[in-house]
Order: structure tokens, then C-alpha cells, then sequence
């Protein structure tokens, strides 16, 4: 049978002692955050019904209700990729079951090849827009109705005022933050010079395996969405040798600390009494 994502929500109500509005999906070189707050509950995704398990590399596989800067928020320490096989419903099966437990804004990281030569390795960039080019939308099927419209409408899937509020945070805590297109393809294999080339030339800045079919979901059931990448790596375009998981790790580290940062603010602004 497959699984409810309302039910879940009710199993997951009954064990969190209380629902955020804010939600925090932490990807590649970001699972570490939720480690650095005071934890209040944390759930395996193993035990959570309709949850399927993390199998990508440092993904650990938990939600956790957490105190960040003093403030509640959950984290889903860890994400679901369309790579590892498993149907898209699976992969933002997590996203809807937010949606049905109330939470309102959802905060997206992701780690992601750098499409353009001034995004360099181990800075940070905030999604202003998307390209899907995975080949599979999450709205596909029947639609529900009582989460969302049939045909949504994707014209500022990455909320204006929350950017705003981003680039003012970055500003003033002196962190250089990009904006910048992400296009989310398939993978796992990373992308040949000729798909960077062709990317860029679309008008794509970053590229990565995750992220669209989430906020596509998140969209569509209402939640309001901002994205942050991680730049590990230079694409194909500006990269002679093969990639290293190292490398990728190692920028991804760099990186993490300022995202830390921003997140806190943003999640200290959007949580005020
Ligand atoms: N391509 C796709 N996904 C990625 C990359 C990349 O270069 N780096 C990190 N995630």
C-alpha cells in the first residue's frame, strides 16, 4: 500500500513535542548543523513510516526537532535522491509530510558543481530559479487535491522577500552569497563538458542532483521556499582532471560555517514572535 503522508504526520505529531513553522533540509556538507544545536527530539528516518533510507554518502538519515539560536526548527538531517533508485514520490515524500504537520516555510541546502568561472569552489550561492532537466516532475499522477492545485504555478518557486531578507543578512554579516539558476539533472554520473556547456548557454549557473523535485513539492502544497548551494566543485567547463569525493567533501566543509550562519539569521527572522 502506499504510504500517507497525513498519516505520518499524525505518528510524527504524537512524538515531537512540538511542530516549527520553519523546516530545514540539510544536504551534502550541512548534515552537521543540526549536530551543533540543542536537540530535542530525534526520529530516525528508519522509524518513520512511509520514510525510505538514506543510502547517499554523509546523509544520515534523521529528523530532528532542534533549538537553533534559541529558536525551533526541524531538520531533515539528510535527503532521498531520485539517483539511488527510488520513485520521486519517495524522494519528496518527507516534503509533503511537513506540508500535512503545518509546517509553513521550508529552507533547502544542496551541494553543487559551479557552471560559471566567478562561482568558485567553497562560497555559497542562493537559488533564484530553476531548470528540472531531471526528467520527472513529483506532481505527475493524481493530483491531491487538498495539498495543492493540479497545474501550480512555478512563477517564484524561491520566495522574492525571503531572498531579500538573505542578501541583507549576507551583507551584514560580511558573507559573500551568489545568486544564481540551479539545474537539477539526474545523475549520478557528473555532467559532460559538452551538457555544462550546453547548461550554461541555457543560463543556468549551478548544477546538482537534488532540490527541484522538493521545492516543486513544497510549492505546490504552499510552503514557502528558499534554496541555498553549496558550490563544491568547478563543472566540467573549468575542471581538467576527474572529480574527487574529496575534493567535493572538502569544499563542502569550507563552505558550511557561512551557510550556518545565514541560516540562523533567517530562521531567527522568520521565527519571531
Ligand atoms: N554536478 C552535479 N551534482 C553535484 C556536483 C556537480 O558537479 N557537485 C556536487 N553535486
Amino acid at each position: 500500500m502506499t504510504p500517507d503522508y497525513r498519516q505520518t504526520a499524525l505518528w510524527l505529531q504524537d512524538r515531537l513535542p512540538a511542530v516549527p513553522h520553519v523546516a530545514v533540509i540539510l544536504g551534502t556538507g550541512l548534515n552537521d548543523l543540526a549536530d551543533s544545536c540543542e536537540v530535542l527530539c530525534q526520529i530516525p528516518y528508519s522509524e518513520i513510516p512511509g520514510f525510505v533510507s538514506s543510502t547517499a554518502p554523509s546523509h544520515r538519515g534523521n529528523l530532528i526537532l532542534a533549538k537553533l539560536e534559541g529558536r525551533q526548527v526541524l531538520f531533515l538531517q539528510g535527503r532521498f535522491h531520485y539517483y539511488e533508485g527510488y520513485p520521486v514520490s519517495a524522494v519528496v515524500f518527507p516534503v509533503r509530510t511537513l506540508a500535512a504537520l503545518g509546517v509553513k516555510n521550508l529552507v533547502v541546502t544542496n551541494a553543487a558543481g559551479s557552471l560559471r568561472e566567478d562561482f568558485v569552489p567553497g562560497s555559497i550561492a542562493m537559488l533564484s530559479d530553476h531548470i528540472n532537466f531531471m526528467g520527472v516532475n513529483p506532481l505527475i499522477g493524481p493530483n491531491d487535491d487538498s495539498l495543492g492545485e493540479r497545474f501550480p504555478s512555478l512563477n517564484e518557486p524561491y520566495d522574492p522577500e525571503y531572498r531579500k531578507i538573505c542578501a541583507g543578512l549576507a551583507k551584514a554579516l560580511n558573507i559573500q552569497l551568489h545568486e544564481g539558476i540551479y539545474i537539477a539533472v539526474a545523475g549520478p554520473s557528473l555532467e559532460t563538458r559538452a551538457e555544462c556547456a550546453a547548461f550554461a548557454d541555457w543560463g543556468a549557473d549551478l548544477v546538482g542532483m537534488s532540490t527541484v523535485p522538493e521545492v516543486i513539492a513544497a510549492r505546490h502544497a504552499g510552503l514557502r521556499t528558499v534554496a541555498f548551494s553549496i558550490v563544491t566543485n568547478y563543472s566540467n567547463l573549468f575542471h581538467a582532471q576527474a572529480h574527487s569525493q574529496e575534493e567535493i567533501r572538502h569544499n563542502a566543509a569550507q563552505a558550511s560555517g557561512k551557510l550556518r550562519c545565514l541560516i540562523s539569521g533567517l530562521v531567527k527572522i522568520l521565527t519571531e514572535p
